[in-house]
């Protein structure tokens, strides 16, 4: 037999052996996101193992594979390694998350509003040796945080960060253009799984606003407040609006910007109309762009799927992967 022939385990990844205890996991929600992440896991279960499911509504009897549960704190009794967030922003979301650091429960995140409004419970997290991961967070598949945290080790000043960080603003725009109305347009997305039941926060750029936190909290150490980034609305942009730039060779893109001065970091998040040979303007649908410039001079451009349960999902499958290559939970 070949050595490659042997390897049938990733490669980050240590084997399991009947001696090596399961990573023991509690989802929070079972959304878009979590419901990918839930398949995933069962294809791991030889190092996972589903402790609970918490989600909003009961679900009927009949799925007895896993304990679902409406009650977080039932959630956390049930002893995890890790709970994985993938909860709306909301109350419970935020004191599920200070539980799990309180109990040094490691955590996986998609949540950016909860992650960007409490800085602290990362920073708790880590000087207590939890895992704290939140590669879904800004990007869905595409890497961002992991971009700017390698310029970083290998030396690098990131001075700018710039893109379309909001799948779902960038999906509705692209159904504007195309004449379909606002509401129709947001009722696509939610369809298609991008938006949220409320989709107030991608349209309004709270979201991007986020996204924009998080990575200034990688890239310059600084926890800024999303909600004093100022931000442009897409309410505020009519169908007439769009129609009227794509007859100038324009497209509206919702465009988020970083830039590192003399005098101190500063954020937007501005709806911007682009020509339309702008590599920003050229993004479709729920894509991101994301371009990442540094003072050496060197420039890193990432593109890819924004939102999503395969993308989003697998990010968060990717940190789970280096969660159990770490071996922390044995
Ligand atoms: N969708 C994406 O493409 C994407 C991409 C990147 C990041 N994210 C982030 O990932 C998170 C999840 O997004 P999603 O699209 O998967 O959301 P979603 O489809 O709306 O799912 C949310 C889940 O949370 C549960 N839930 C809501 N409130 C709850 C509460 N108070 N207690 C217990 N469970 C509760 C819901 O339960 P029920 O099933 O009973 O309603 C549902 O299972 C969000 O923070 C989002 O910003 C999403």
């Amino acid at each position: 037999m070949s050595l490659l022939a042997a390897l049938d385990y990733p490669l980050d990844t240590p084997p399991a052996t009947a001696l090596t205890p399961r990573l023991r996991v509690v989802l929070l929600g079972c959304g878009t996101v979590n419901a990918g992440v839930l398949a995933g896991l069962e294809a791991m279960e030889t190092q996972v193992e589903i402790a609970a499911i918490v989600t909003r509504k009961p679900r009927p009897r009949g799925d007895e594979r896993y304990a679902w549960l409406t009650d977080i704190t039932a959630a956390f009794d049930t002893g995890p390694d890790l709970v994985i967030d993938g909860l709306p922003d909301c109350a419970a979301a935020e004191k599920a998350l200070t539980l799990a650091v309180e109990r040094g429960i490691h955590i996986i995140s998609a949540n950016k509003a909860v992650l960007a409004r409490r800085p602290d419970l990362e920073a708790r997290a880590r000087r207590a040796g939890t895992g704290f991961a939140y590669s879904a967070a800004v990007g869905g598949g595409v890497p961002v945080l992991e971009t700017v945290a390698r310029l970083k080790v290998a030396g690098e000043t990131v001075t700018r960060v710039r893109g379309v960080l909001n799948g779902t603003s960038n999906f509705v725009l692209g159904l504007l253009e195309k004449g379909v109305g606002f509401d129709d347009a947001i009722t696509a997305a939610q369809a298609a799984g991008f938006a949220e039941e409320d989709p107030s926060a991608d349209l309004d750029g709270l979201d991007a606003a986020a996204k924009l936190a998080l990575i200034a909290r990688a890239a310059f150490d600084i926890a800024p407040d999303a909600y004093a980034i100022a931000a442009d609305s897409l309410f505020d942009l009519s169908v007439g609006h769009v129609l009227g730039a794509r007859e100038t060779a324009l497209r509206y893109r919702q465009v988020a910007e970083l830039v590192a001065g003399e005098k101190g970091v500063t954020a937007s998040v501005r709806l911007i109309a682009l020509p339309e040979d702008h590599p920003l303007a050229r993004v479709e649908n729920e894509e991101n762009a994301i371009e990442v410039c540094c003072a050496s001079g060197t420039t890193i451009v990432l593109n890819g799927k924004g939102a999503g349960q395969a993308p989003t999902a697998g990010s968060v499958l990717s940190d789970v992967r280096a969660l159990l290559a770490e071996g922390r939970h044995r």
